[in-house]
């Protein structure tokens, strides 16, 4: 059923696309000198509707599952798709590439077909995921993890900063979550999930490579720990008599930094989150919480490193006399690519006239949750000093239009 496409995708005009597309999606925030986008939100729903309209106008058909996931659907010769796809949330301050890249370059793929009318053996599913960053729950990856089939009921309890539920969420957002598991593809339709992704590192950039193609997605765990100390005040208390929360919990993010260099790379630990339910500045903190964001492509070193750390937290909790409470609310196994994909996918890039570097994935991706559910690839794209979760992430135009002619490529090449 596959016919050769008859012109060669412009990737001057795709890269021009997706800049433009990207820097029109960057505009949708919660917040005017920033970009925060987070799930479920008036942005979510501004940002899905966008996105919703540009695949319509790439002649997909859409609809939107009980997470708001957008699904842009082009209809092949047999009931298997390839699912393509990337979030449209952001971090606190983030980027505009980290997820919209993804899907944007999906779009575009996919309309280089649709808008031919060129049906291939398979199917194209374009997905638009509300879920990937994790800010607004402690848990994260719910839109990929239902499209999967696996997402698990219980996290429609999960609250917000706020104090809403997932559930709750849910409802406000104008769906149903008894419809989450509609949601779900099944594995004789869904042969295959792609996603294009800036690579938020530097190896691309210092390799002179525009593209790199992913072995793995690195393994992550999540340790929230709570100190509870003494509040008291700042001028008063002698300090040998001080039950300081704030004070361990420094202990504890120099001890997450020390012990991971010591890794010598095999592990990195990050604390991005600490919160201080009382602080003020005359104040003694009585209670502090934080989370250690710990990651590594060995899982085996990943969870050496969390008992390792836990010890040495109880020890100061014990040296402090503070009460603590400790649980690993993460614990996501490396995700290895499809060996098959991974190769189709580098000679997509190949062919291109580029010599793909493969990159283990050091970022967590919606890839992780619909690994569960069928094979997976994904494609880096350089971007600019390796930044990302910053407002200074930047792809250019040129390498993202050589992202977009890779994918087609590996589209129209695909065995599935
Ligand atoms: C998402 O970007 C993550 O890796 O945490
Ligand atoms: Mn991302
Ligand atoms: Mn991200």
């Amino acid at each position: 059923m596959s016919e050769p496409v008859s012109s060669s995708p412009d990737i001057t005009a795709l890269g021009e696309r997706a800049d433009t597309m990207i820097r029109t999606l960057g505009s949708i925030s919660a917040e005017p000198n920033r970009l925060v986008r987070s799930f479920l939100t008036p942005e979510h729903r501004a940002a899905a509707d966008l996105i919703a309209k540009w695949m319509r106008a790439a002649k997909l058909d859409v609809s939107e599952d009980a997470l708001g996931t957008v699904r842009g659907h082009w209809p092949g010769g047999s009931k298997k798709r390839l699912l393509i796809g990337s979030h449209i949330d952001t971090v606190i301050e983030g980027g505009l590439f980290d997820g919209p890249l993804g899907v944007i370059a999906g779009i575009l793929a996919a309309e280089h077909f649709a808008l031919a009318g060129r049906k291939l053996n398979f199917g194209l599913d374009v997905l638009a995921f509300g879920d990937e960053e994790g800010v607004r729950f402690p848990r994260t990856l719910a839109s990929s993890m239902a499209c999967a089939g696996i997402f698990d009921a219980d996290r429609l309890d999960i609250t917000d900063s706020d104090g809403i539920t997932l559930r709750d969420a849910i409802v406000r957002y104008g769906k149903n979550p008894a419809d989450i598991a509609a949601a779900a593809y099944t594995p004789d339709v869904a042969a295959a999930f792609v996603e294009v992704h800036i690579e938020q590192g530097p190896v691309l950039e210092y390799k002179n490579q525009p593209l790199g193609v992913v072995t793995s997605i690195a393994g992550q765990s999540y340790l929230n720990v709570e100190f509870i100390g003494e509040a008291g005040h700042a001028g008063t208390v002698p300090m040998m008599l001080r039950r300081d929360a704030l004070a361990g919990s420094a202990e504890v993010i120099l001890l997450a930094e020390k012990l991971a260099r010591e890794t010598k790379g095999e592990v990195v630990a990050t604390v991005g989150l600490v919160r201080i339910p009382a602080a003020a500045s005359n104040v003694i903190p009585g209670n502090v919480a934080l989370i250690v964001d710990i990651r590594s492509g060995s899982d085996q070193a990943r969870r050496r490193f969390v008992d390792h750390l836990k010890a040495e937290i109880r020890a100061v909790a014990d040296r402090r006399e503070l009460g603590l409470t400790m649980t690993q609310t993460r614990d996501v196994a490396t995700t290895p690519c499809d060996p098959a994909l991974q190769e189709a996918m580098t000679n997509a890039v190949r062919a291109g006239g580029g010599e793909p570097l493969l990159l283990a994935s050091g970022a967590g991706h919606d890839g992780t949750a619909m690994a569960r559910l069928c094979p997976i690839a994904m494609m880096f794209v350089r971007c600019r000093g390796g930044v990302s979760h910053n407002p200074a992430e930047y792809a250019s135009p040129s390498d993202m239009g050589h992202a977009v002619a890779a994918l087609i490529r590996f589209i129209e090449n695909a065995k599935l």
